[in-house]
């Protein structure tokens, strides 16, 4: 008689359920995306990612003390900073004492442990809201000027490292800054500090909400002619192949969750470590939806955090991080 396979046995309990389960989430997985602005003992949620806060540096400190606590221990820090500070050179991103700078340095001092990971990209800082330096802004002829800025890049990612940070993000995509920053770092004798290379970043919609977190929407025009194109695939290979040879430690896809297969592309492809970037869009779709009681907020959350996981990603930068460590416990 014919034997019938009954995958269904492998699912009869909870316990075997578990036994067999190929993926699983720790929160040693997470690193959380913390925005801090100017002033004293301020916060101010972020309109569409309810949950999430601007936190003034003093209030920072006590958000990652909680954090900590939860036992999350990697953060990447963006700062939110008023129009006045902003120019068409990004110049506030090497002020010694500018809002950003000096986070670092408080963070670092309060928690040497924790891994600070930063945001090397003019836009937080851009008067014109561009990853890179703007010619032309505002008429048709408006373009991003490449080289130009890799020099920018390469002051603002010696300044962090000098303030204290572990990881480097280079968030903008122009050519040639993995290698341009590793040069600057390792001449200015950063050598141990890394560099996570948004290897693919795709010019998407899902970052809506975090624009509105740090007021650094694009002034003119959007991000096409240096993010990706969403249809691309095999391009992703070659900025990749780029970075890595470049000297990228670890890549990263972004956003994530309609980029499984970019995760998994480049997880079969290179044997450095990929993060995925759960972005803001996609944080705020899942709260939206919980907060009409559309759909089951927790769970929504952590199938999503599971599948990117699953999908190939080693590391998950999300906003979910504070809740999710909660539910897969910090001991595993
Ligand atoms: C820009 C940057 C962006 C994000 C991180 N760094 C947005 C953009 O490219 O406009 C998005 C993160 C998110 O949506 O959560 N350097």
């Amino acid at each position: 008689m014919t034997i019938i396979r009954r995958p269904r046995r492998n699912r009869a309990s909870g316990v075997i359920r578990d036994l067999v389960q190929e993926t699983r989430l720790s929160v040693h997985d997470f690193i959380l995306p913390l925005f801090v602005m100017e002033g004293q003992n301020v916060r101010t949620e972020v309109a569409s990612m309810p949950g999430i806060y601007r936190h003034s540096l003093d209030l920072l400190l006590d958000e990652i003390a909680e954090c900590v606590d939860l036992g999350i221990r990697a953060f990447d820090l963006f700062p939110n900073l008023p129009e006045t500070k902003k120019d068409r050179y990004a110049t506030e991103s090497t002020n010694p004492n500018g809002l950003y700078l000096k986070a670092i340095r408080a963070v670092k001092d309060r928690f040497p442990d924790v891994c600070v990971m930063t945001d090397v990209a003019m836009d937080p800082y851009s008067s014109d809201g561009h990853d890179g330096l703007v010619e032309n802004a505002g008429s048709s002829a408006g373009q991003i000027l490449n080289d130009p800025t890799l020099e920018i890049l390469g002051r603002m990612a010696v300044a962090q490292a000098q303030a204290g940070a572990d990881i480097m993000g280079p968030s903008d995509m122009m050519d040639g800054r993995v290698g341009y920053i590793r040069t600057a770092l390792d001449e200015a004798g950063y050598t141990n500090v890394g560099i996570m290379s948004y290897a693919a970043k795709y010019a998407s919609a899902f970052y809506g909400p975090f624009r509105d977190a740090l007021d650094s929407a694009p002034k003119f025009g959007d991000k096409k002619t240096y993010q990706m194109n969403p249809a691309n695939s095999r391009e992703a290979l070659i900025e990749a192949e780029l970075d890595i040879q470049e000297g990228a430690d670890m890549l990263m896809v972004k956003p994530a969750l309609a980029y499984l297969d970019i995760i998994k592309l480049l997880r079969d492809n290179t044997n450095v470590p990929i993060t995925a970037y759960n972005v803001s869009g996609e944080y705020a779709m899942i709260k939206a939806a919980a907060r009409n009681g559309w759909l089951d907020g927790d769970r929504a959350m952590m199938e999503s955090l599971l599948s990117i996981k699953r999908a190939g990603a080693d590391v998950i930068l999300t906003y979910f991080a504070k809740e999710a460590a909660a539910l897969v416990g910090s001991v595993q």
